[in-house]
């Protein structure tokens, strides 16, 4: 056991109870993990569909008998699952009761930039905001978040976050586990750091605060699943989905199980995989999502863990730690009868492979430090980069000494290579995030889209939410083909 630390910030001191690197033989898994309910939506006589959505303060029970407080949307911590079709109008009624200003992004939603929840749509305490799109992207697990100006990181470490799901006829049509609850299930995992009084770190103030953000940010030594501490999922049927968000500010897991069990991997961020890949182990970034299948037969109960090793060989996850982190996560129980599940599909998506063609635009980003991409800190005023609407490019992206999680709005991409070689097939779908290790270069076919406004820019950032904050992010505009040079690169933030 390592000691608590005390640090000073600013007047006060405050004491935190861990710096552990690994939770292993301490849990006993006694907590049914909780399922975020799914929001029903009013239907309009048009067939819109209407989501409410509060975000608000509260207290929760994160800790057992300790109340700490949280924020979350139409409850104390996290929010609703959402869930919307392939061609489904859907406006969403975004109210904001926190004390200060936020606002919700659609992370790996394809929309127009003026809908997407970024910085430039903050929502002021009282206010609500109604973004409305149609929904035009394959079946794939979304999620929602709040992403004002140098606060993302405490809005959704404190508990503001969802899954938003997106089914479509080709989801439909296959044999999936697909019963919400029972055998399709979201796990949000989130890492948490508490004070003695059982609070969370820097949950008051800004999670910037150095003292304890280090250089990837908060590490915390509690790991949380949809909320639950020591949690355990009670399955009924052979065959269990799991929708794994990393909804964590920095924190990498590299997820497999206690017995060493393989699973199959059958989707990544913006869609399911061609086929099912069979893996033993899957580094899931801060922002990332895989979707995977677990077979259990009756009476089994593996542990979810995340073992060392993720950030790659020798790095460990916080460098002032020097820890090889390894944490358990969710036991998984099967009573002695299970309910037999379908085979699994042996073809998933059908959807064609993105691929760049041979004239593709090529862009370089180099992140740097905790604060810089391309040697220049996010500018809400400047527009970095102007893209032709429906473009396909090759985005090169690498990081310096930390790793990173890259993340861009209204794309899907697929990876072309890391470090020259191509990814394991279970990386090579459709995604919006990728995993940045220390000092690797990874190449992106990039799809964009169609939504043509010159003034209203997307962002591109880390995805490590310290490293967002504190400025590594940029901003593009999608315009009409042949006006990339009519546009103007400063936004007047006045008017
Ligand atoms: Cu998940 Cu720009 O965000
Ligand atoms: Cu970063």
């Amino acid at each position: 056991l390592v000691p608590a630390g005390v640090f000073v910030a600013g007047a006060f001191a405050v004491t935190y109870l861990n710096s552990k690197t690994s939770n292993v033989g301490e849990l006993a898994f006694d907590n049914p993990v909780a399922v975020p309910p799914v929001l029903e939506p009013r239907v309009d006589a048009d067939g819109r569909k209407h989501f409410d959505l509060r975000l608000q303060t509260g207290r929760s029970e994160l800790l057992p008998g300790r109340s700490t407080e949280t924020w979350g949307v139409n409850g104390a911590y996290l929010g609703p699952t959402i869930r919307a079709r392939t061609g489904d109008d859907v406006t969403m009624h975004v109210r904001n009761d926190l004390p200060e200003a936020s606002s919700l992004h659609w992370h790996g939603m394809r929309l127009p930039a003026k809908m997407d929840g970024g910085p430039h749509q903050e929502v002021a305490p009282g206010a609500t905001w109604s973004p409305h799109w149609t929904v035009k992207q394959p079946a794939a697990s979304l999620w929602y978040h709040p992403h004002p100006h140098g606060k993302t990181a405490k809005h959704v470490y404190r508990g503001v976050s969802g899954m938003f799901l997106v089914d479509d006829a080709e989801s439909d049509g296959l044999e999936l586990p697909d019963e919400y609850g029972v055998d399709d299930i979201p796990l949000v995992i989130q890492d948490k750091k508490f004070t003695e009084d059982g609070e969370l770190a820097s949950g008051n103030e800004s999670i910037l605060d150095e003292s304890v953000s280090g250089e990837t940010g908060i590490l915390g030594d509690t790991i949380l699943v949809n909320g639950t501490h020591d949690p355990h999922f009670q399955a009924s049927r052979t065959l269990t989905r799991l929708r794994v968000l990393n909804g964590s500010p920095a924190r990498i897991y590299n997820l497999g199980f206690d017995d060493g069990r393989s699973f199959r991997v059958i989707g990544t961020d913006s869609g399911l995989l061609p086929a099912p890949q069979e893996r033993e182990r899957v580094v899931v970034s801060p922002g990332e999502r895989v979707e995977l299948l677990v077979r259990l037969e009756p009476g089994e109960s593996p542990v979810l863990r995340s073992f060392p090793g993720g950030v790659g060989a020798g790095f460990p996850q916080d460098r002032l730690s020097g820890g090889d982190d390894t944490f358990d996560l969710i036991q998984l129980r099967a009573p002695t009868t299970l309910e037999p599940s379908q085979d699994i599909p042996e073809k998933l998506a059908e959807g064609e492979r993105l691929t760049a063609p041979p004239d593709a635009r090529v862009r370089e980003f180099k992140l740097g430090g905790t604060s810089r991409i391309n040697g220049e800190r996010m500018d809400m005023a400047r527009i970095d980069e102007v893209v032709p609407a429906g473009a396909i490019e090759v985005w090169e992206v690498r990081g310096g000494g930390n790793p990173h999680s890259f993340h861009i709005h209204d794309v899907a991409f697929r990876i072309l290579d890391i470090d020259g070689e191509p990814p394991p097939a279970w990386l090579a779908g459709r995604k919006d995030t990728v995993y940045l290790p220390p000092g690797k270069r990874v190449r992106l076919v990039v799809e964009f889209g169609t939504d043509v406004d010159p003034e209203v820019p997307y962002m591109y950032h880390c995805h490590l939410l310290y490293h967002e904050d504190n400025g590594m992010m940029g901003q593009f505009v999608i315009v009409e083909p042949g006006r990339e040079d009519e546009v103007p690169r400063t936004l007047d933030m006045d008017g």
